[in-house]
């Protein structure tokens, strides 16, 4: 998304439409959001008991984020971004921002839409922080004590 809104010719018109919300969205949660879970599991993994690591929960929590991150994508804000800029195109910048556009039958249903990778990245994020909790407690005892060798 970020290098199809770089070309001059297409930044012109995509500037402040739901296209920039869509890259917005898509590379700072996708790239930064899923980095950081990644990150979190990672460290968690050797610090939690067995019976602490829910994978049913994990299962969940990224189906959730990833499915829900995907059809906000392809769903919402890409079809109302092509739409925007076409209105653009068409009517000019203030018409693609003003009430003329947004209440749209087809904008208002997309922004209907909305409600499905919502609740998905929802369900998601739930199962994620459920599975944090479960995690903290039933972490492994502490084995080294302050001050002593690390081996
Ligand atoms: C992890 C990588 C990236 C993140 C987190 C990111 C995030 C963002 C965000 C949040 C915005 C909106 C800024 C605002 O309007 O206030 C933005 C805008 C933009 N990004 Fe990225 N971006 C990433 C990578 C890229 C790449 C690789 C490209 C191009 C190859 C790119 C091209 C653009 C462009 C052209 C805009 C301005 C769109 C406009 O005219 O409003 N981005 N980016």
């Amino acid at each position: 998304m970020g290098l199809s809104i770089t070309t001059p010719v297409v930044n012109y018109y995509e500037h402040a439409t739901y296209l920039t919300v869509n890259h917005g969205h898509t590379a700072l949660f996708g790239t930064y959001g899923i980095l950081a879970i990644g990150l979190l599991l990672f460290s968690m993994r050797t610090l939690v008991r067995e019976s602490g690591w829910d994978v049913r929960l994990l299962k969940v929590a990224f189906w959730g984020t990833n499915a829900g991150l995907a059809s906000m994508f392809l769903l919402t804000l890409l079809p109302v971004g092509i739409l925007q800029v076409l209105d653009n195109i068409n009517n000019g910048f203030w018409h693609a921002r003003s009430d003329a556009f947004w209440n749209r039958e087809i904008i208002q249903f997309l922004g209907q839409v909305r409600l499905i990778p919502d609740t998905l990245i929802i369900i998601g994020a739930g199962a994620m922080v459920l599975f944090m909790l479960k995690a903290m407690m039933n972490l492994k005892p502490v084995t080294v004590q302050s001050g002593e060798a690390f081996s």
